[in-house]
């Protein structure tokens, strides 16, 4: 047991209590191990302030989501009904909805963009790997949270996009029906489905979603923070192991968070208080309408954030299959005419590629749509592998590795788009040009990073006071 600290008989009561804790609780200790003493590099942008945004937007999903357990009713009869008594009865409960509807899609923006800066400053590089593998099981367990609590009102959409999505798992060989069965716990979305949905999205998802972000957060604490320049501060310390470029977390960036977390405040309360439904994208009209077996309505579009990968899932067509097949044999003869590898792994791989592609050619392309809707989620995981560049920071890669990072961008808004349209036959097209480009970008990574001239990395970072 570690001694006891004494204080002095004269200091002040709240001195007295902080040590009373501190012998009992490493409080102190921790908010200096963390905060006060924690140094990040001092040259953090604009772009690192969506982690904290992350956090605030999880905590008000959690206030907000408990409050409104306290009146929603998980059965397919009383659900939607009592949303509408959440809106129109419950005191300030048109409030606490509007919250976690728009809280739903601000999770997304500032999520979205938190991946996005990682992404140009190589922030899953050495030794950030698992900062990053944790923060994709959290954009996974995300998707099964908004997924599941998106069919909580049982109104048209929730219904039909739950229909859509999970008759999906049913196209997967052999387990597939059962395991539609399984989801569903009915033959069609029904009240069971409402009931383990509602479990899943108020329990069981947000645990694993809290495990996460700590775990993410430790892993970040332990290696510290990248910055806009990808160089390791720790690498430069003053005598007493201080980095040179590192500043104090707080006062600092608690300074640079609050101002972040009023600015969000400011655009999140105008959207909640003038305009909750965004124009139908955060709130679809047509779950405005209660839950109808019997009638499908004409278009069926997932929530904004799920598009990208629903136009992936879409340019699953059989001519594209054709495509792909050719992709992989290529791919193959690619690898063993140029990677070197033991001469033992040739026919290895000849024989895998193989045996995919007789799979692509004779099991339906819906499985493989959604084979290829969960690869472009799977693959993010992989990122901190592909990427050889000599230099972490965008800053200092060749500038067409912007434009590619650019396009990349642009592709990603216009599968997007293209996913909350209904199908058409352009449509098809460029989103079938969209997914190849997206899982290009990933999957020839390994090449195109090391390709081009990489600037001098300076010492130490830029920064120049404001
Ligand atoms: C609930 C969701 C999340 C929360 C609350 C969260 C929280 C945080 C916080 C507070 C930081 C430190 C501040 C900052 O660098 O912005 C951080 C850093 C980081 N996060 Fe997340 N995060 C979440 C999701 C994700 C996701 C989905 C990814 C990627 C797939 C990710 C990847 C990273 C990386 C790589 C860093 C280190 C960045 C650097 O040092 O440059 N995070 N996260």
């Amino acid at each position: 047991m570690a001694e006891f600290k004494e204080v002095s008989p004269n200091a002040p009561v709240s001195e007295k209590l902080l040590n009373w804790v501190d012998n009992r609780f490493p409080l102190s200790k921790l908010f200096e191990d963390h905060m006060s003493r924690y140094y990040a590099p001092k040259n953090l942008n604009f772009w690192y302030i969506f982690g904290s945004l992350s956090l605030l937007v999880l905590v008000i999903q959690i206030v907000t989501g408990i409050f409104l357990v306290m009146h929603y009713k998980p059965d397919a009869a009383l659900a939607f009904g009592s949303v509408e008594y959440i809106m129109r009865d419950v005191p300030w409960g048109w409030l606490v909805r509007y919250m976690h509807s728009t809280g739903a899609s601000a999770f997304f923006i500032v999520v979205y963009l938190h991946m996005f800066r990682g992404l140009i400053y190589g922030s899953y590089r050495k030794p950030r790997e698992l900062i990053w593998v944790f923060g994709c099981a959290i954009f996974l367990c995300l998707m099964a949270e908004a997924f599941m609590g998106y069919l909580l009102p049982w109104g048209q959409m929730s219904y039909w996009g739950a229909q859509v999505i999970v008759n999906l798992f049913a196209a997967i060989p052999f387990i597939g029906p059962d395991l539609a069965l399984l989801i569903r716990g009915d033959y069609v979305v029904g009240d069971a489905t409402l009931n383990r949905f509602f479990s899943f999205h108020v329990i069981a998802v947000p645990l694993v979603l809290l495990g996460l972000v700590v775990a993410h957060i430790i892993a970040l604490h332990e290696v510290g923070s990248n910055n806009p320049d990808g160089i390791e501060i720790k690498a430069t310390k003053d005598k007493n192991g201080i980095p040179l470029d590192g500043i104090p977390f707080h006062p600092f960036y608690t300074v640079h968070d609050i101002f972040a977390v009023s600015m969000f405040l400011m655009v999140f309360s105008a959207i909640v208080f003038f305009a909750p439904e965004f124009g139908g994208y955060f709130l679809e009209y047509n779950n405005f309408i209660p839950a109808d077996p019997f009638k499908t309505p004409l278009h069926i579009a997932p929530v904004w954030y799920f598009t990208p990968f629903y136009s992936m899932l879409r340019a699953i067509t059989t001519e594209m299959m054709y495509v792909l097949i050719l992709s992989v044999v290529l791919g193959a003869l690619f690898a063993v005419t140029k990677i070197r590898m033991p001469s033992f792994l040739k026919p290895v791989v000849l024989v895998v590629a193989a045996v995919v592609a007789a799979a692509m050619w004779v099991i339906d392309p819906k499985f493989w749509g959604v084979v290829v809707m969960g690869g472009a989620v799977i693959i993010l995981f992989f990122l901190p592998w592909l990427d050889f560049s000599p230099v972490k920071s965008i800053r200092y890669r060749p500038n067409w590795h912007k434009y590619l990072y650019g396009i990349f961008v642009i592709n990603f808004v216009i599968l997007a788009y293209l996913g909350v349209q209904p199908p058409s036959p352009i449509g098809e097209r460029v989103s079938q040009v969209g997914t190849l480009f997206y899982f290009g970008f990933f999957l020839l990574m390994p090449w195109w990073s090391t390709m081009g001239e990489a600037k001098p990395v300076p010492q130490r970072v830029n920064f120049v006071a404001h």
